[in-house]
């Protein structure tokens, strides 16, 4: 068992795949949870928890349910690429209803940031997490903007922010670019609890990845402060994935994989950097 926050936690996206895994560990813990989605709540509400409907664009609402929280764990939004303006009202102006709660309550705010605010990085390379933002899409874009939102309300407010890079967080890798990126739900949940229960957090970053042999990426993060290191990891799916690659250069180049071919226009070859 893991202590108790002193106060309600707000969980928004609670009812996607991450949010109900969370929702899951939170609850055996013992913890008390506010959940929160546009869609209902798949599963039985746990003991300690209560689940409001909410839009994201609706501020007046978001303000009402942090009302007492001390932490905010975001993961409500558009989760995939899509078109600009679906991602607009989830993603941008959702996450600025997120923070100015955050800050009137004087709460943390915990936000799945994603591998595809850096998608644009070559797998060649090895990147802190104070690298160059290098978003493959509008929804890379809307995560690199949520970060920056946690700096802005950091230094201007005080708000603490953990800015969770999440690679792939899925029950299972399944292809070879995930025997890299897999974060596992147990890993994730785990982090969570370390980015509430940590007593100074500031504005930092970690990257969600778990304990996988081919995570040569990513380094340089806020994982020791936090007390957190992954203990599952992807290596035992090597075998079997290993050889799950696509055949487009863009996708395989990238650390960001697919979502960088998407809707791509540029003549080849891909570019090695900004001046290339
Ligand atoms: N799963 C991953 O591998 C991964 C990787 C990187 C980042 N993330 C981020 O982690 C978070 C959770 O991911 P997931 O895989 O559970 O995604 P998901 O799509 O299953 O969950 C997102 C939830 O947000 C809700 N939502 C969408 N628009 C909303 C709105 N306007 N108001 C309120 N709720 C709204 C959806 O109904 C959904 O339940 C997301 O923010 C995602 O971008 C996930």
């Amino acid at each position: 068992m893991t202590d108790h926050p002193a106060k309600p936690v707000l969980l928004t996206g609670a009812s996607g795949n991450l949010g109900r895994a969370l929702t899951k560990f939170l609850a055996a813990e013992g913890w008390t949870l506010r959940l929160t989605d546009i869609v209902p709540f798949p599963d039985p509400v746990p003991v300690g928890a209560a689940f409001t409907k909410a839009d994201l664009n609706d501020g007046v609402t978001i303000l009402r349910l942090a009302e007492g929280c001390g932490a905010i764990v975001h993961l409500g939004g558009v989760s995939v690429e899509q078109p600009f303006e679906e991602i607009l009202g989830p993603n941008i102006r959702g996450l600025f209803h997120i923070y100015e709660a955050a800050r009137r309550e004087g709460a943390r705010v915990i936000f799945a940031s994603s591998n595809h605010s850096i998608g644009f990085h070559e797998r060649t390379e090895t990147i802190g997490a104070d690298t160059q933002f290098q978003p493959d899409g509008f929804y890379g874009l809307s995560k690199a903007y949520g970060e920056l939102m946690g700096r802005l309300y950091w230094f201007k407010h005080g708000v603490e922010s953990v800015l969770i890079r999440i690679g792939s967080c899925f029950p299972e890798p399944t292809n070879a670019r995930m025997l890299a990126t897999w974060l596992s739900y147990p890993d994730f949940s785990r982090l969570v609890v370390r980015c509430i229960l940590t007593e100074k957090v500031g504005c930092c970053v970690v990257w969600g990845a778990s304990n996988n042999k081919r995570m040569t990426w990513w380094r340089s993060d806020a994982r020791a402060t936090l007390g957190w290191a992954p203990q599952d990891s992807a290596d035992p799916f090597a075998g079997q994935l290993g050889g799950k690659v696509s055949d487009d250069p863009v996708e395989e180049r990238y650390m960001g994989g697919v979502f960088c071919s998407m809707g791509w226009s540029r003549s080849a070859p891909a570019p090695a950097g900004l001046f290339d």
